[in-house]
């Protein structure tokens, strides 16, 4: 460290010896005296105010937490850019219960840059994803879109078997879903929330008993247009959602820090996300009523909604967006048998999008 009486002392060379260089320069004596006049003058108002700024190393340590915080914003902005590689099996098919997307094989892998590359995405495996969400409890609301997230997810964490028998449980018609995952300590609930107004009701649930989920998953849409039909009131209906989660966060940016205190000694913002809708295949939806309702005006007058609510981070919003737009307009028509529900493989990619958000959340949160 540079103590004051040598910082003096180098002001005083200063401010006499560059005047008599710039002698040498042909400067005229009313010029040099003007030039050392200034010249001491700077480096006095310097040498006063530099107590007053913060030093160099909290500045170092200030800039270096922007760039990181940085970095989080940025990769939770790229993590939902996958590339798909979809192509035909040359499996010997000699059972014709098998369908036609049999004959095809579904890779797919974060879009290769520079800039993807530094956030460093990764496929968590089995035991990478047991600990993350060790000790956990995740729940997941919305409609049929949302139960195969939930298989997806089981899948991850569980073997194939196990999955394999809770299949059925889980997809009993319209009914909810939960299990206790003993060796991770992970509770998971499947709430079958088709309506934005269902959403609605459970957070203020969650709001009212003052327990909050870890990761709370949400999306819906499709059974508002189908039955519905009609995007500004989906809009309004997403506006009220918006509302009651941000009265939820124990940290929103309008409550600042006068939130809610439930005086617990941490209290952690649950992780939330939307689920997004998945491109509808007019063509190969079910029913006619479906083709007729669920045509592509109103599929981007309810995705415009959506964007309109403010709801998403990527619009200042509290929900992390795992895009399945943009997954199931990747994978495309092979993907889907009815146009509306995709293959375990889109399911699958969400949830390691999911996974890789709350890393990224995690590294600065927990
Ligand atoms: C069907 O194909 C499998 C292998 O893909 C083979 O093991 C099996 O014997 C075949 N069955 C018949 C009836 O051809
Ligand atoms: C065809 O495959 C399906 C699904 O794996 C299986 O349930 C069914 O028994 C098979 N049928 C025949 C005739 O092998
Ligand atoms: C989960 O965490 C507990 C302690 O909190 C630990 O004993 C256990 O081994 C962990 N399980 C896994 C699968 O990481
Ligand atoms: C969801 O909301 C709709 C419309 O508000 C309501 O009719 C339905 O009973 C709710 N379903 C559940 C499971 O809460
Ligand atoms: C659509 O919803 C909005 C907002 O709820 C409502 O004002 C409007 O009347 C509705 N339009 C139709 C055609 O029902």
């Amino acid at each position: 460290m540079v103590g004051g009486v040598q910082i003096g002392a180098l002001a005083a060379c200063v401010v006499l010896f560059v005047p008599m260089v710039m002698a040498g320069w042909h400067l005229s004596r009313n010029k040099m005296l003007f030039f050392g006049c200034s010249l001491f003058i700077t480096l006095a108002v310097c040498v006063h105010l530099t107590p007053y700024f913060p030093s160099v190393s909290d500045f170092a340590t200030s800039f270096s937490s922007f760039v990181v915080f940085d970095h989080r914003d940025s990769c939770i902005n790229l993590v939902n850019q996958i590339i798909w590689d979809v192509k035909p099996t040359h499996r010997v098919v000699n059972n014709t219960s098998f369908t036609p997307n049999y004959y095809y094989e579904k890779n797919w892998d974060w879009l290769k840059s520079r800039k993807l590359d530094a956030c460093e995405f990764q496929k968590l495996d089995k035991s990478d994803a047991s600990d993350l969400l060790n000790g956990s409890w995740v729940v997941v609301a919305g409609d049929s879109q949302a139960r195969l997230l939930v298989v997806s997810l089981l899948s991850l964490v569980l073997d194939q078997e196990r999955v394999d028998s809770i299949r059925g449980d889980l997809f009993k018609r319209h009914s909810d879903y939960d299990i206790v995952i003993d060796e991770i300590g992970m509770k998971l609930d499947f709430i079958w929330a088709p309506f934005e107004t269902n959403l609605t009701d459970l957070v203020i649930k969650f709001k009212e008993k003052r327990k909050y989920p870890d990761v709370l998953v949400m999306g819906t849409g499709l059974w508002h247009m189908l039955h519905v039909g009609n995007a500004s009131d989906y809009g309004v209906s997403l506006r009220s959602l918006k509302s009651s989660v941000v009265s939820l966060l124990p940290f929103s940016p309008e409550l600042g820090t006068d939130g809610p205190v439930t005086g617990s000694v941490s209290i952690r913002s649950p992780h939330l996300f939307w689920l997004g809708m998945p491109m509808l295949i007019n063509g190969m939806l079910n029913t006619e009523e479906k083709r007729l309702k669920m045509n592509d005006l109103m599929w981007h007058a309810y995705d415009r909604a959506l964007g309109d609510s403010k709801l998403l981070r990527q619009t200042g919003g509290p929900l992390v967006l795992l895009d399945i737009q943009s997954l199931t307009w990747n994978c495309g028509p092979r993907c889907t048998l009815d146009g509306m529900h995709y293959d375990a493989a889109v399911y699958d990619a969400a949830v390691h999008i999911m996974l890789n958000a709350l890393l990224i959340e995690s590294h600065q949160r927990l």
